[in-house]
């Protein structure tokens, strides 16, 4: 059969990535003017016997036997695991991060394994890349390194190996150019134009990419969110930067499941992953006024975590709310719940809030442990008992059941805390669990059992 080619125009909003193939001044997906970019594809078409079209597809039948894709083992055994069993050969990682998280030390330490790798630095210097190598103290023959932006460059460096790279890492996708493409690194264009031949390249190849993709302030990967759809894992790397802490976590993944966190701590020589997660961040706990324990769920796994609050006379006029890990959303809305249902007088003074390690909680069913913390701060007092609080609070005041219950509080009975505090509303049965109805009885725990800290 003979196929006719045809050239087609297109537009691209190069803010967004919308795709129109009439022109348009203003993009109507993100309102941005002027951004469509003209774009010629390839389309061909078939002469007139279309009953050729896919006559040689062939059906795959359930019953035959399914192959487990071949996989590149490395070094990290807590990576390897939330891989799924390591990285899977002609698969595209993304992994993406704000700038100066730690992406390049971390994916310079994947690359130090047995497997031959070819790491791509198109935004830094040779003396940077290899100063962190240096001080990762990584010297390894299986990474070569190539210093360029232009992928039809890297390719044909790569074409001239013998020995073929079995991972090709870039660093980073948003200054990676194609020359096919006209528009600068960067922009949505040039970044789908060179993950559309990364990917090509690498299943055709059989070599594992990794795209390292920085993130804007809100949270999208810089240019396009488009490019989640196109590889087949997306990983992302985050945390308080002011914190050693960094999670790696698992969004999509074609070849395992998601959800799957490793918390890894940045030391001076690299990343180290955190192996003890049940113990990490009770360490330095105390039972003193303005502290508790709650249990939280980040990806697949709980965590024990500690909170703390101070709860003081405004030094200045204004009261200030200051808070590291929870959202100020958060504590602005327990204090208004404290202050409305309990005539609490928090509202008027200086709150200070703190997870251990600074570690970015999103789990709600922290709300009942920081309404602790902060009445705790508030009347200098604490509970003679250790105690751990588990329960979002609701804007009525009251305390709502949790998501995997039964196994936070199992983990609270291992860790050897005396009170568990939960809702009243979970359907558990266990003596030694104080049942919350609303924050009320929270303030009631200081009256009686309650003691000076
Ligand atoms: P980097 O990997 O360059 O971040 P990204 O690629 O996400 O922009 O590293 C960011 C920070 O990490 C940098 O400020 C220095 C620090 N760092 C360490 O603390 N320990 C180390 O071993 C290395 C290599 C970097
Ligand atoms: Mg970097």
């Amino acid at each position: 059969m003979s196929k006719k080619k045809n050239k087609q125009k297109y537009y691209v909003c190069n803010e967004c990535g919308y795709e129109s193939d009439k022109w348009f001044a203003k993009c109507p997906i993100c309102n941005e003017m002027g951004s469509a970019v003209e774009f010629t594809a390839d389309i061909a078409y078939m002469d007139s016997d279309n009953s050729n079209i896919e006559k040689n597809t062939s059906i795959t039948y359930l019953d035959s036997e399914i192959d487990e894709p071949e996989r590149l083992i490395l070094r990290s055994k807590q990576i390897n695991k939330s891989l799924n069993d390591g990285l899977v050969k002609g698969a595209v990682y993304l992994l993406s991060g704000e700038p100066g998280i730690g992406k390049s030390t971390l994916v310079s330490q994947l690359s130090d394994s047995d497997n031959k790798v070819i790491y791509v630095s198109a935004e830094e210097s040779k003396t940077q890349v290899m100063q962190r190598f240096k001080r990762l103290k990584i010297s390894n023959k299986n990474i070569g390194l190539i210093f360029s932006n232009s992928l039809e460059k890297v390719f044909k460096s790569i074409s001239k190996m013998k020995e073929k790279p079995q991972i090709l890492i870039f660093d980073s996708i948003q200054t990676i150019k194609s020359e096919d493409v006209e528009s600068n690194p960067g922009s949505v264009l040039q970044v789908k134009e060179c993950t559309r031949k990364i990917v090509e390249y690498s299943k055709n190849t059989d070599t594992s990419s990794i795209l390292i993709g920085h993130v804007t302030k809100e949270g999208n990967i810089a240019g396009p969110k488009l490019l989640e759809h196109v590889v087949d894992c997306v990983i992302s790397f985050e945390m308080e930067k002011t914190s050693g802490l960094r999670m790696f976590r698992i969004n999509k993944n074609r070849y395992g499941p998601t959800d799957e966190i490793v918390l890894l701590e940045m030391t001076e020589k690299g990343l180290y992953p955190i192996d003890d997660l049940t113990n990490y961040f009770l360490s330095d706990y105390s039972n003193e006024p303005g502290n508790t324990l709650s249990i939280i769920k980040e990806g697949n796994k709980l965590i024990p975590i500690e909170i703390q609050s101070l709860v003081s006379k405004p030094v200045y006029g204004s009261p200030r709310r200051v808070s590291s890990g929870i959202s100020l959303d958060r504590v602005f809305m327990i204090t208004a719940v404290l202050s409305k249902k309990l005539k609490l007088p928090v509202e008027s003074k200086d709150i200070f809030l703190n997870t251990s390690g600074g570690f970015k909680i999103s789990d709600s069913s922290i709300d009942s442990a920081i309404a602790f913390t902060i009445i705790s701060s508030l009347f200098e007092k604490t509970l003679d008992k250790s105690t751990i609080f588990i329960g979002e609070i609701g804007l009525d005041g009251k305390i709502r059941n949790t998501s995997h219950i039964e196994k936070r509080v199992e983990m609270a009975k291992k860790i050897g805390i005396e009170n568990i505090c939960i809702s009243k509303r979970a359907k558990l049965n266990d003596k030694n669990i104080i049942k919350l109805d609303n924050i009320s009885d929270i303030v009631k725990m200081f009256k009686g059992g309650a003691q000076n800290g």
